[in-house]
């Protein structure tokens, strides 16, 4: 069984290594981080005026961190109430298909409702198959691509 519930700042060490560490979610985008960017994001997520926020999955047996969401809101000029974000979903690799992606994303339904947000959204690769599993049951496809500024 696990319990979703929002991070707090005993949390640190175990999301860092979740988030940055060896199997972890940058891993899986074969990204990295400088340790700066890293640190201001987890700080964030513990400063009230920060729009920034994450939930974790806790293994309730072991107490352990096996899962997160990191969401921010926003202004949207569509709507008066804000938007959230989810900007990183991830479940740690033996712990998946337990059902806990989904719990982490109804967890961020019930904070867009608490923050008042008027739409939740995400994003996921075109090649991400086994995400898009879990994201048709759980939402609906918005019909838009994502287009960025070129790199320098
Ligand atoms: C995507 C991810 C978060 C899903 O987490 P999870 O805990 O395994 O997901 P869940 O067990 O809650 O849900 C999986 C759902 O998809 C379905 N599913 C997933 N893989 C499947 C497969 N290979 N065949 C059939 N159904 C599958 C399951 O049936 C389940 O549906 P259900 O809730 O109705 O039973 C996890 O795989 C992960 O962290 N992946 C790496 C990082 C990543 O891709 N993050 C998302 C970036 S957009």
């Amino acid at each position: 069984m696990s319990t979703i519930r929002l991070i707090e700042e005993k949390d640190k060490e175990e999301w860092i290594n979740l988030f940055s560490g060896p199997d972890g979610y940058l891993v899986f985008y074969k990204s990295t981080l400088p340790n700066n960017v890293i640190e201001t994001t987890f700080n964030r997520f513990l400063d009230k005026d920060e729009p920034v926020n994450a939930a974790v999955a806790i293994d309730d047996s072991t107490g352990k961190i096996i899962g997160f969401a990191n969401y921010v809101t926003h202004r949207n000029t569509w709507a008066i109430g804000d938007s959230l974000y989810l900007n990183d979903l991830f479940v740690s690799g033996e712990s998946r298909l337990k059902g806990i992606g989904r719990k982490l994303i109804e967890f961020i339904y019930t904070e867009a409702d608490r923050l008042k947000c008027e739409k939740t959204y995400w994003q996921t690769q075109f090649e991400n198959h086994r995400a898009q599993l879990l994201y048709t049951k759980v939402g609906e496809k918005a019909g838009f691509l994502t287009y960025k500024r070129p790199s320098e």
